[in-house]
C-alpha cells in the first residue's frame, strides 16, 4: 500500500469484528515498530502482544476509549471489543526521567498502526489506563512500566476525516448516522513560512 494513503486512511477504530488476528501479523506490528527511530538508537522499547481472551478481557476492562463519543463509541466485551492488545514497556527509571523514551514510543507506535492500515487491521492508540492496573496483569516486574496499550483487531467502522480552520471544535463527533468524524486542522492554518 502507498504510505499516503495509509496515513489518510487510519483512524482511530473503537468498533472491531469479532475475528482473531493472526499472530503472525502481530509480529509483523512489532517488526516495524522496531525499526522507527530511536534517541541514541538506544532502543528502550519492549513489546507483550496479548491475543489469550482472558488476558486480553482483563485488560480491555482496565481501558477508557473515546471520551468524545461516550458511551457510543465505548466497545463491548464479545461483541465490539479488540482481540489483541500491544503493551509497549519501557523501564520506569527511563519513564520518570528520561522523556525521550516517549518520543520513542510514539515513532514506534505510529509505524504499527500504519502497518496495520496495510494488513488490514484496525488499531487505537490507548493511553487510558491506570498503569498500575495493568502491568501486574502483563506479568511485568516493578521496575517495567506499560507506557501504551495498542488495541488491535479488524475494523468494524469507517470514521472520516474531515479538514477544519483553526478556531474550529476540534473534538471528534458521531452523526446521525452512527459515522464518527474526525476534524483535523488545515495545512495552512497550522504553517508558518520564513
Ligand atoms: C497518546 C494518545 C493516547 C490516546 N489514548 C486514547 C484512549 O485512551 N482511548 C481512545 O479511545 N483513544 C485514544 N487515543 C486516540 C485519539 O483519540 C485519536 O488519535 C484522535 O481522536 C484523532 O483521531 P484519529 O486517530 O482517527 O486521527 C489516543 C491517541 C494518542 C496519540
Amino acid at each position: 500500500m502507498n504510505l499516503s494513503i495509509a496515513i489518510r486512511n487510519r483512524r482511530s477504530i473503537r468498533r472491531y469484528k469479532q475475528k482473531p488476528v493472526d499472530d503472525k501479523l502481530l509480529l509483523e506490528l512489532i517488526d516495524v515498530a522496531r525499526l522507527a527511530p530511536s534517541g541514541g538508537n538506544m532502543q528502550q522499547l519492549r513489546y507483550v502482544v496479548v491475543r489469550t481472551p482472558e488476558v486480553v478481557q482483563k485488560l480491555f476492562a482496565h481501558t477508557g476509549w473515546g471520551g468524545h463519543v461516550r458511551p457510543k463509541r465505548s466497545p463491548e466485551w464479545g461483541k465490539s471489543a479488540p482481540l489483541a492488545f500491544i503493551a509497549v514497556i519501557a523501564s520506569a527509571d527511563n519513564v520518570s526521567t528520561h522523556k525521550i523514551v516517549y518520543a520513542d514510543a510514539g515513532a514506534a507506535i505510529q509505524n504499527m498502526l500504519l502497518k496495520a492500515v496495510e494488513l488490514g487491521l484496525g488499531t487505537c492508540w490507548i493511553g487510558n489506563f491506570k498503569e498500575e492496573n495493568v502491568s501486574p496483569i502483563l506479568g511485568l516486574t516493578p521496575e517495567m512500566k506499560t507506557m501504551y496499550l495498542v488495541a488491535v483487531g479488524y475494523p468494524d467502522e469507517t470514521p472520516v476525516q474531515e479538514d477544519i480552520d483553526t478556531g474550529t471544535p476540534t473534538k471528534y463527533f458521531l452523526d446521525d448516522k452512527d459515522v464518527i468524524h474526525v476534524p483535523k486542522f488545515k495545512v495552512d492554518a497550522i504553517t508558518i513560512w520564513k
